[in-house]
């Protein structure tokens, strides 16, 4: 939710923050605008809609070339997307600009505090009290950095601000809490960003900074220190991707790139996990083998499709350790007094690692002592900063705003940490785990296999351009499938879309079906209780009814032919496992509808990549 980004160094500040918020663009794309120091005063732009518009006000009416400068790209809480509201945001005298990531709760009191002493607010938005109380500050005496300081230790929320002050051009000051900053450290130039990718072209070597703190930056020097001014430190570290993993490498969307790099993706989660015979190790738990021999309980906790990878995690983690596991979206959990002890479980799913609502219900499973363990993307963020364990997906960054190998890499992450506990705990036989591992590893050939096909999907999505709504069904680690498939529609072509199990059809939804409705039906293998049967009964039902059945079955799967309309073959594979391959299509038939649509993919409406509020 909102990107930010400040530069202080040698090259031009606006080229590098314009070039930096657009690849944040992913995080908001309400508004976008910049603010730059040059000559005593502050000059910027700032403009409402995508970062389009502001590169078209800005090579209409260019800026003066300066070397520090600060920018933000919007996702819109308090106040619509205006250019009035668009970021950032300037005390009374235009001697601050000040951009802000978050949401100040106690902004509504410290208005009226300004209001009374004579200010003057001109937008909506929560931010613009920041930027009145900073101004004050610095017109007070106090330097941008101790100015920071003093408005931090006044609001309430969670907020990550940049700073820059017109009288002081070398120095760029930042503040978070409870929102994601990260610091990039160059030679003779030095940045801050929401997000790595911002300054990615520019330097791999970044600080990590905790919770309440302020960086201040100026072209050769870092310094961080608490809201209460004592001195303290951020953590360096180095990223381990470059710009060419930023950007779209030929393909129209990030989207359909991520979808396509899925493959790599797995391999790269599995590398290092486990020996050749299938033990599996994974160090950086830092977690002890007693305290999970301990756990009697797992508590999966998440949101959108990171909740629906832990849906499927359920099935696999009680299949093969036999321990109790409850999935609850973070939003709901902390609010129902869940039942948490020391030796339950806690397992936060997030691919950004910053989703508010995550990380909230993280806090509270804590509070109450239980451990945390985290399934994260993002290095250094926050749920993984503040989880007793984690296990890191090694999807690479994730821009498109629809998850796709974020979920992929999820799935992996869990089904690993299940065969862990399972050896661990021993309740499945070496050799039986090492089975599982065997075909995790053949599991970047199936997703290939499905991506090969990819034209078969495409050519169903551009006939479905004019569907009204899609049904997915799906039964045992299928029916998360179906779900995401549905989150997948919704998110991106806009159109009603609703994942069922396919058992509950008859209680209900079945009502739904109408002459040629599209019903994607996730078929699982044959030979597994019958539920395989069970479905192709479903699927007769509901295509006696009307429905136009799309049905995702695997190779070799003859039942299932007469009551297909269209289908779409997967590699066999478990049960358990299916849902790697059988997601796939369903992603590329969302990106492809999307597209025909004329949607934008990688920027849908409303949304944002990361969920920073509550
Ligand atoms: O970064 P997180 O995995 O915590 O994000 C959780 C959800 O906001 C996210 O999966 C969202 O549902 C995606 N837009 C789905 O494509």
């Amino acid at each position: 939710m909102c990107g930010i980004v400040g530069y202080v160094g040698e090259k031009s500040a606006e080229q590098v923050v314009v070039e930096g918020l657009r690849r944040l663009e992913y995080r908001g794309y309400d508004s976008a605008g910049v603010a730059l120091v040059h000559e005593g005063a502050i000059v910027g732009d700032k403009r409402a809609g995508k970062l389009a518009n502001l590169d078209k006000a800005l090579a209409e009416t260019p800026l003066p070339a300066t070397t520090t400068g600060i920018g933000h790209t919007r996702w819109a809480t308090h106040g619509a997307p205006n250019d009035v509201n668009a970021h950032p945001h300037r005390g009374p005298e235009s001697r601050v600009a000040v951009v802000h990531n978050g949401i100040i709760e106690n902004f509504v009191a410290l208005r009226k505090e300004l209001e009374q002493d004579g200010h003057t607010m001109v937008s909506e938005t929560d931010t613009e009290v920041t930027a009145h109380l900073l101004e004050r500050a610095v017109l007070g005496g106090a330097d941008l950095t101790s100015a920071m300081q003093q408005l931090c230790s006044r609001l309430d929320g969670a907020f990550t601000l940049v700073a820059v002050d017109a009288a002081d051009p070398a120095r760029v000051v930042a503040a978070r809490r409870n929102s994601p900053l990260v610091v990039g450290r160059g030679e003779g130039e030095n940045f801050v960003a929401s997000d790595v990718a911002a300054f990615i072209e520019h330097t791999r070597d970044a600080v990590e900074l905790g919770q309440d703190q302020v960086v201040t930056i100026t072209a050769d020097d870092i310094t961080v220190t608490d809201f209460d001014g004592s001195p303290s430190k951020g953590l360096e570290y180095h990223v381990d991707w470059d710009l060419s993993a930023a950007e779209k490498d030929g393909f129209d969307w990030f989207m359909r790139k991520e979808i396509f790099e899925q493959p790599r993706a797995v391999r790269d989660s599995l590398l290092g996990r486990h020996d050749d015979n299938g033990r599996l190790q994974l160090d950086e738990l830092r977690m002890s083998e007693s305290e999970l021999r301990n756990v009697d309980k797992i508590v999966i906790t998440a949101c959108g499709t990171a909740f629906y990878a832990g849906l499927v995690a359920k099935y696999a983690i009680e299949h093969w350790t036999r321990i109790p596991c409850e999935v609850e979206l973070a939003h709901e959990f902390r609010y129902r007094d869940p039942i948490l002890t020391r030796d339950t479980l806690v397992v936060a799913i997030s691919q950004s690692g910053e989703t508010a609502d995550t990380l909230m219900a993280i806090r509270h499973a804590r509070e109450q002592r239980s451990k945390v363990l985290a399934i994260c993307n993002t290095n250094g963020s926050t749920i993984p900063r503040e989880s007793d364990a984690v296990i890191y997906t090694h999807a690479g960054p994730e821009i498109g705003v629809a998850s796709t190998k974020g979920f992929m890499t999820q799935l992996i992450a869990c089904y690993l940490l299940g065969l862990y506990l399972a050896q661990v705990r021993d309740t499945k036989y070496a050799e039986e785990i090492a089975t599982v591992v065997d075909e995790l590893q053949s599991m970047p050939e199936n997703i290939q296999q499905m991506l090969d096909n990819a034209d078969q999907v495409y050519d169903l999505a551009r006939s479905l351009e004019g569907a009204r709504s899609v049904l997915f069904l799906g039964r045992h680690a299928g029916f998360p499938v179906a779900l995401e498939g549905a989150l997948k529609l919704k998110e991106l072509a806009y159109i009603h879309a609703e994942g069922f199990a396919a058992g509950e059809l008859k209680h209900g939804p079945i009502a739904l079906i109408e002459q040629d409705m599209p019903v994607f039906c996730i078929v699982p293998p044959p030979g597994r209780d019958f539920l395989h049967d069970k479905m192709i009964s479903g699927i007769q039902e509901i295509r006696a009814r009307g429905a136009r059945t799309i049905v995702v079955a695997e190779e070799g799967d003859d039942a299932v032919e007469p009551y297909a309309d269209v289908l779409i073959r997967i590699p066999r594979s478990s049960t358990l496992l299916q849902p790697l391959a059988a997601v796939v299509p369903l992603q590329l038939f969302a990106c492809e509808l999307a597209t025909v649509k004329g949607h934008d993919v990688d920027q849908p409406r409303n949304l944002a990549k990361s969920v920073t509020v509550e």
